[in-house]
């Protein structure tokens, strides 16, 4: 027997005839527990009891609002990607923090309900105990289940305190339905459902559509707006470019590497991209495809470059084709050329998704390039 005192343990038999209360006297006794203070907090149905009884409550209810609040925000916050020069950014700044929130009073609420149950619904109980060692026997885990049952008739929660349990039930309920709804979220809400516009077809680098018309083509330019001239790179040079609008230097799909190659160096072009360079200068994205690193180690001699991430190469020499590591698409080229004030500007948007493959990407086209210069 472990940890019992010497009171005399019941045969299975007697035990089975016992009733609640008896067990759980017989339970302090087997466990040498000295019960200082025991009993109902509030006399049941008192103006102190039913105050007792809406603290806890409040608690659930706070937790139902927070799951409810989330299921809404994740169904219906309007989360697509929105780059940082777009008057809706700071609503797709907020989705994340909103979750957060929600689930935290959620989370929070259900918690410390839960506390507070014990502290003001429970039976009060000062009890003095010698601890033991070993596993408990039977006798011990019946008087202690017989414990925790008389604990819910004393504390009201089995025969009343409909309002706990109901906001109990609630705040169960909504917790359960917040975890379930994630999972099922992607089949309700699609945020690229209109695929041509969204915002992971199109980067900062499209031109824009004036009202009389005339297109106006995006400047490459430095981080600090400065736009960039064929004369400002040296044979060899490497250069991080971004969109020369609003927002262009914030905007995390559109940092472009702009090389200007050694005139003697061979190269091959990608079949369909043969005039998206100009003269010895080529524009790729910067966004590694295997997961979104910037990619920007640059080995001149070799013509590759090294993402530090997971160690994928680009062979810049052959349309920025992945050549080692987990990459597999090449980097997305960027049409350049020049504007009537000689400044270099994107000729087009990419013509590819850039950064990382994802499920509505499609299919692409097999590798093909060849020599600059040749037909195929
Ligand atoms: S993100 Fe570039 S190799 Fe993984």
């Amino acid at each position: 027997m472990t940890g019992h005192s010497n009171a005399e343990v019941p045969s299975p038999e007697e035990l089975k005839a016992m009733s609640r209360e008896e067990l759980v006297a017989l339970g302090t006794r087997l466990d040498g527990v000295e019960l200082v203070e025991y009993g109902e907090r509030f006399e049941p149905g008192s103006p102190a009891d039913k105050r007792a009884e809406r603290s806890v409550a409040k608690w659930f209810l706070l937790a139902t609002l927070g799951a409810l609040l989330f299921i809404v925000a994740f169904i219906w916050w309007p989360q697509g990607y929105r780059p940082p020069n777009d008057p809706n950014q700071w609503k797709y700044s907020l989705y994340t923090p909103i979750l957060g929130v929600t689930m935290g009073l959620a989370i929070g609420g259900l918690g410390l309900g839960v506390v507070a149950m014990a502290k003001r619904i429970f039976p009060h109980e000062v009890a003095v105990q010698e601890r033991h060692r070993g596993m408990s026997e039977e006798v011990d885990r019946r008087t202690l289940a017989a414990e925790v049952a008389d604990a819910g008739h004393r504390s009201g929660l089995v025969k009343r305190r409909g309002m706990i349990k109901g906001t109990l039930f609630l705040a169960g309920g909504g917790l359960a339905t917040m975890a379930a709804v994630p999972i099922i979220g992607g089949m309700i809400s699609n945020p690229w459902a209109k695929a041509a516009g969204a915002p992971l077809w199109v980067t900062l680098w499209a031109p824009t559509v004036m009202p009389d018309g005339t297109v106006r083509k995006v400047r490459l330019a430095n981080v600090d707006g400065t736009p960039v001239r064929p004369q400002d790179m040296a044979a060899g040079g490497m250069m991080t470019v971004f969109p020369g609008v609003p927002g262009g230097a914030k905007a995390a799909d559109s940092p472009v590497l702009l090389f200007r190659f050694r005139a003697d160096t061979p190269i091959m072009v990608r079949t369909g991209q043969e005039n998206f360079s100009y003269g010895d200068f080529y524009a790729y994205s910067k966004i590694c495809t295997h997961v979104g690193c910037p990619a920007s180690l640059y080995e001149q001699q070799t013509g590759r470059l090294l993402c530090p991430c997971h160690q994928s190469q680009f062979d810049l020499h052959d349309g920025a084709r992945p050549v080692f590591g987990p990459a597999t698409r090449p980097l997305p080229q960027l049409p350049i050329e020049l504007d009537n004030e000689g400044f270099f500007v994107a000729g087009s948007d990419f013509h590819e998704a850039v950064g990382p493959g994802f499920w509505e990407n499609g299919k692409f086209p097999a590798w093909s390039s060849h020599p600059q210069g040749s037909q195929s």
